[in-house]
């Protein structure tokens, strides 16, 4: 579901980036790992089209997304829940309507977006605290917020960068077993952490990046597999 082919990346003089390689298959949990700088935040940033490779190939699920127009990105963040390290909550919003704004962009219609917003805020464990402000949340929270707000729209793939970064161990660990919850109800799951504690605590694959380039992945898959090629067809009727 998920390709990259020959990544690289610079930032002007500034390798980012080099020859990464690595596919994952659908309903898979992977760990990105590397310590800070190693260029974890710059993948997730070009495979949501917020940068574009300098060189190399990126798919997801039929989609060549280096190659993308700007009127097709919004497809192919629709099916990627992102949540990043500082969260990105309005912070003049509620938690449920950071949620139900999530759901009015991607244009659901409006009697199903209450039952959705509260069907997630309750998988997260924030029904209660669905009428709060981001600024009257812990950092848990906040967390769980953004992947609230991540998953409402039912993506096909969760991208969390650093999600247990700015928490407690124990709280770290809850959060930990939500992803690993959204992952098996369905959901493709990424998880970048600096943390090999973590890590070797939950024996999932692991992906290991250093100075940007790719020196471990402990299940690598076939990377000339053929299951993204005939997917075109079957997006396009979705529409
Ligand atoms: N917009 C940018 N301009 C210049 N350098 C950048 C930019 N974004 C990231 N970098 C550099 O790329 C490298 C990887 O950064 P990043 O992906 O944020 O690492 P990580 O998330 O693993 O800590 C770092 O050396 C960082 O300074
Ligand atoms: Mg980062």
């Amino acid at each position: 579901m998920l390709k990259y082919k020959k990544v690289s990346k610079n930032f002007g003089p500034i390798k980012a980036l080099t020859d990464i390689s690595f596919a994952v298959a659908p309903g898979e949990f992977v760990f990105i790992t590397g310590p800070s700088g190693a260029g974890k935040t710059t993948l997730l940033r070009l495979l949501i089209r917020q940068i574009r490779p300098s060189e190399g190939e990126i798919y997801f699920d039929g989609l060549e997304v280096h190659n993308l127009k700007n009127h097709q990105i919004p497809y192919l963040r629709r099916d990627i829940g992102s949540v990043f390290q500082d969260y990105r909550l309005l912070t003049d919003r509620t938690i449920f309507e950071n949620a139900l704004i999530a759901l009015a962009v991607k244009g659901t219609p409006k009697l199903e977006r209450n039952p959705r917003v509260e069907q997630v805020l309750s998988l997260v464990g924030l029904s209660e605290r669905a009428h709060l402000f981001p600024s009257q949340l812990s950092g848990g929270e906040l967390q769980r917020a953004a992947l609230a707000r991540a998953l409402v729209v039912n993506p096909k793939l969760v991208f969390a960068d650093e999600p247990t970064g700015n928490l407690d161990p124990k709280t770290a660990e809850g959060i930990m077993e939500l992803l690993q919850k959204i992952n098996e109800e369905g959901k493709t799951v990424i998880i970048t952490t600096h943390s090999h504690d973590l890590v070797k605590a939950m024996k999932k694959r692991e992906i290991v990046i250093e100075q940007g380039r790719l020196t471990s992945d402990s299940d690598p898959k076939d990377l000339d597999s053929k299951e993204d090629n005939n997917k075109e067809e079957e997006d396009q009727k979705e529409e």
